[in-house]
C-alpha cells in the first residue's frame, strides 16, 4: 500500500517491525566477568552514563574502570556493565556502577544477579548500592529486583557539589540532584535472619 506521502506502508513499519521482532527475540544475555580485552567498552559505558570512569558513592571516589565486575554480551555485542567493590573485611560488597544498553530485556536483572552471586560466593551478608534521587527508573528497577530501601543520605550531593561545582543540579526527569538512596539486599545466611 502507498502512502500519501509516497513512501509505501511496509517501508514506513520497517524500523518499528524490526525492533519488535528484536525485542521478541528475547535474546538470553551472556554475562561473564570482565576482562582486560573489555577497557574501552568499560571506559565507554562510564562515561555515556556517569561522564567519568571516576565514580562518587558515599562520599567514597572509585575508578570503576579498574573494579572487577561482569559484562552482558548479547549476540558477542557488549550490552550491559555491572562493577564491584569488596568492602574492607569483606562482609559486604558495594555495586558501584550497573547500566545496561537495553538490547534486550533482563539485562540489569542478569547483572544484578550476577553481582549478587559474586558477593555471596565471596562470603559476604550483605550487597548495597546508592542511587541518587533523581533516578526513578533505577529506584522502581531495585526494588521490583527485590532490593531495600536501607538509608537515605540526605545532601550527600549537595555537600559533593560544593567541592566539585561541576556535579549538575538538573537530573533525569527535571529533578534537582541533591541526595543518595541507599538500596541493600541481604544474601546468604544473613537473608535468613
Ligand atoms: C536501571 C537499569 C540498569 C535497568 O536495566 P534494564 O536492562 O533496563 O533492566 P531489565 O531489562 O533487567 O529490567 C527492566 C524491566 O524488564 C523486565 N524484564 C526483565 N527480564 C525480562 C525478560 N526476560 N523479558 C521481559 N521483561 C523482562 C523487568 O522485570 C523490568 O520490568 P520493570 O521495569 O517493570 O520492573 C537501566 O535502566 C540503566 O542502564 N539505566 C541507566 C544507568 C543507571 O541509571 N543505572 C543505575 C544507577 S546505579
Amino acid at each position: 500500500m502507498e502512502s500519501t506521502a509516497g513512501t509505501s506502508l511496509l517501508e514506513r513499519c520497517k524500523p518499528w517491525v524490526i525492533d519488535t521482532l528484536r525485542l521478541m527475540s528475547h535474546t538470553t544475555p551472556m554475562i561473564r566477568p570482565i576482562e582486560p580485552r573489555d577497557l574501552a567498552n568499560v571506559r565507554a559505558e562510564l562515561k555515556t552514563h556517569w561522564n567519568s570512569s571516576e565514580i562518587r558513592s558515599l562520599d567514597r571516589r572509585h575508578h570503576a574502570d579498574a573494579l572487577p565486575g561482569f559484562v552482558a554480551e548479547v549476540n558477542g555485542e557488549f550490552a550491559g556493565l555491572v562493577t564491584l567493590n569488596m568492602d574492607a573485611g569483606g562482609w559486604q560488597c558495594e555495586v558501584i556502577t550497573l547500566s545496561s544498553r537495553t538490547l534486550s530485556p533482563g539485562i540489569g536483572a542478569a547483572l544484578l544477579a550476577a553481582a549478587e552471586a559474586h558477593a555471596l560466593a565471596h562470603g559476604c551478608g550483605r550487597i548495597y548500592l546508592t542511587t541518587t534521587n533523581d533516578n526513578s527508573r533505577a529506584i522502581r528497577f531495585y526494588q521490583r529486583q527485590g532490593w531495600r530501601i536501607a538509608a537515605l543520605h540526605k545532601g550527600v550531593i549537595d555537600r559533593a557539589r560544593a567541592l566539585f561545582p561541576h556535579i549538575p543540579l538538573g537530573g533525569l526527569d527535571g529533578i534537582q540532584v541533591r541526595d543518595e538512596i541507599e538500596f541493600e539486599k541481604l544474601i546468604g545466611a544473613a537473608a535468613w535472619k
